[in-house]
């Protein structure tokens, strides 16, 4: 069981995290504009050293994850800069909703890259069996809600029940996909 992996966009590579990641990551994670859409614990990464030991924490549960659950690495095809991570979760506290979410360092953005990746996150998870996903942000998170949008998302609703704030909640299902590429 593994959720190793290495997906290739026509400008990106989406690939698993390593440690030599650390000082790259903290310029997304570490950046305002993006820790304050994410939960405390990722608030909280100030440093290198913090950065590396939630790589580390990453790396080290990856293997036990149940695909397509998993966490992994945006980088440019060319040149290989880091630009970004995204993730495939289990929602909480329930656990019967597969979340996809991003994270693109700040002078990233605008580019397509959140599309791009999500798209091929998307299309991988759904080769994994699973049957829909969603994608959940704060209400006044406008670039990601337009992210959400642009793959093609629907609309479901808000609700607390994530994470006791209230969240837009998006979802895609294969039949969508096929509608879109069609
Ligand atoms: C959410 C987030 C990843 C979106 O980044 P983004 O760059 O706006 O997202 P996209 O990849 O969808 O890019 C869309 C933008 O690129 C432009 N673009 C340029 N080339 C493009 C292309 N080939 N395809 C699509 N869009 C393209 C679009 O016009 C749009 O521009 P706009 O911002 O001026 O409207 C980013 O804002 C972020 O990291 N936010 C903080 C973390 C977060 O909130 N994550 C989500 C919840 S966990």
């Amino acid at each position: 069981m593994t959720s190793s992996l290495e997906l290739h966009t026509e400008r990106l590579t989406i690939r698993d995290w390593t440690l030599g990641d650390a000082e790259a990551a903290l310029q997304i994670y570490g950046a305002e504009e993006v820790a304050r859409w994410l939960t405390p614990e990722m608030r909280a990464v100030h440093d290198v050293e913090a950065m590396r030991s939630v790589l580390h924490a990453w790396m080290e549960a990856q293997p036990n994850l149940v695909p397509p659950a998993g966490r992994w690495a945006i980088a440019h095809k060319r040149g290989g800069d880091l630009l970004g991570g995204l993730s495939l979760r289990l929602l909480p506290p329930f656990e019967e909703d597969f979340e996809l979410n991003w994270q693109l360092r700040p002078d990233a953005w605008g580019n397509g890259y959140a599309t791009e990746a999500g798209s091929a996150a998307i299309g991988w998870a759904f080769e994994q069996g699973i049957e829909e996903l969603f994608a959940v942000a704060r209400p006044k998170n406008t670039r990601a809600i337009a992210t959400a949008r642009r793959l093609g998302m629907e609309w479901v609703g808000e609700t607390e029940k994530y994470y006791s704030t209230r969240l837009q909640v998006f979802r895609i299902r294969p039949s969508d996909t096929a509608v879109r590429t069609r």
